[in-house]
């Protein structure tokens, strides 16, 4: 799989998991989403900023902008991140905190998508589909160690 699909993949997962912590009502649910949604964050990340950006990076001009911004958007997110274990499932800035995350994380993955991945056609198929395979690779190696079991 090419890797932009591979990481649009990853996108549309993480946004279906904003889109049932957001509908789930009982605390333990929430709970756990949450940390599936941290986990998942922190490895798509991880994986974009080791194997995607610094071939998106070697582009140059317009492509070395984007992934400066894009780091920097990961930081934010990760500022968030670093604070949800304090929040209460419970407490009524729950949905709040994670309604601020889920638009954070939606504009990122937007911005990614529509400008970073187009621009990321360049790379050329063949390469693409190499990157892709890596970023895969990883993220199976990232869920080990973090202990969760392959998704789906
Ligand atoms: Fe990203
Ligand atoms: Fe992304």
């Amino acid at each position: 799989m090419k890797a932009t699909d591979f990481l649009k993949k990853q996108h549309k997962e993480v946004m279906g998991l904003f889109e049932e912590v957001l509908e789930a009502e009982d605390p333990e649910s929430r709970r756990q989403l949450c940390e599936k949604i941290e986990q998942e964050l922190k490895i798509h990340s991880k994986i974009e900023e080791e194997i995607f950006y610094p071939a998106v990076k070697e582009l140059g001009g317009k492509g070395e902008e984007m992934v400066m911004e894009a780091l920097e958007e990961h930081h934010v997110v990760d500022l968030v991140l670093a604070e949800l274990p304090e929040v209460d499932p419970e407490d009524e800035r729950f949905e709040a905190k994670m309604t601020v995350l889920h638009e954070l994380v939606q504009h990122h993955a937007k911005e990614e998508e529509k400008e970073m991945f187009k621009t990321a056609q360049r790379i050329g198929k063949a390469e693409l589909d190499e990157l892709g395979e890596r970023l895969e690779a990883r993220t199976g190696e990232l869920k080990g160690e973090m202990g969760t079991a392959e998704a789906a």
